[in-house]
């Protein structure tokens, strides 16, 4: 996919209208996000699931803005014509509506990202999407299994189980699109309340977890190629072994290394002129003896 001419807001809303669905995974380095944008991934995530996947948390609150800026200008040099989307990690937008901007402000000017996304349809969530949506920048909504209100949702659960929650949820998204949000992300609810949700509302709706009524689809990329194995949530789908093929490289290397059958010094090593490398050998014997 060389050269590929970085998607907009715009086209997102032509692939909305057209029923073209868009893809999107997420993305935290520059070797993921290369292969990503090789193959044709039209939106990145650099969520900050990256706390579990490459920090190790055991969920995504420790999360900094500093740690975010580095995984999402990491993202950016792989893949320099995907749009992408900064996520605004825990405490960097709740507090006020001037953190919010700075720190969204912080994705586009240090990581030239394209868009931010963040959790929550409270009202100062909502407060929040309008400040961010005012200065100028495009905002992702995000409901539903919303891990940063994971305390009060009782854990990571799926959402919008009755009509009472799912009425809530089209509520929520009608109030975000309102706010000024150009897309949403609704996570982790049944297929049906993913349909009432993207039917309510006219900016694009995408999913994860959301079934397939939504107008694309996301999935955490270590999931999906089998990377992440620390847990897998129900709706992912394994495309691929990466964590096989890890384990296999590795255990090969060490086996090899320690039977010397790694490296072997006509293959893998610099080679010299054959009258140079005897020059060296015949000093250093004469020398050291
Ligand atoms: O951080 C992330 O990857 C996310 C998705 C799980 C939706 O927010």
């Amino acid at each position: 996919m060389a050269d590929v001419k970085k998607k907009t807001i715009v086209d997102f809303r032509k692939m909305k209208a057209e029923g073209d669905k868009i893809t999107w995974l997420t993305g935290y380095d520059y070797l993921t996000a290369k292969y990503e944008e090789r193959a044709g991934v039209e939106m990145i995530l650099v969520g900050d699931s990256a706390g579990n996947v490459m920090h190790g948390y055991k969920d995504t609150w420790p999360v900094t803005m500093d740690e975010m800026i580095s995984h999402a200008k990491a993202v950016r040099k792989g893949a320099p014509n995907t749009f992408c989307v900064g996520d605004m990690p825990f405490m960097s937008y709740q507090i006020s509506n001037e953190d919010a901007i700075i720190n969204a402000g912080r994705f586009i000017k240090e990581a030239d990202m394209d868009a931010i996304k963040l959790e929550g349809y409270t009202k100062s969530c909502l407060e929040r999407i309008t400040a961010i949506n005012d200065a100028g920048m495009v905002v992702i909504g995000h409901i539903g299994l919303t891990p940063q209100f994971a305390a009060q949702l009782g854990g990571n659960k799926a959402q919008g189980k009755s009509l009472e929650a799912a009425v809530k949820l089209v509520k929520a998204a009608k109030d975000i699109e309102a706010a000024g949000a150009s897309m949403i992300l609704v996570e982790g609810v049944p297929a049906i309340t993913g349909k009432a949700i993207h039917d309510a509302v006219s900016i694009p709706v995408l999913g994860i977890g959301a079934g397939s009524y939504m107008d694309g689809q996301l999935l955490i990329f270590a999931d999906m190629v089998g990377y992440f194995d620390d847990f897998t949530p129900k709706f992912v789908k394994k495309y691929g072994n990466v964590g096989e093929v890890l384990l296999k490289s590795f255990q090969d290397y060490c086996a090899e290394v320690k039977g010397g059958q790694f490296p072997i010094d006509g293959v893998h090593a610099y080679k010299i002129k054959e009258e140079e490398a005897k020059a060296i050998e015949e000093a250093i014997a004469k020398e050291f003896k």
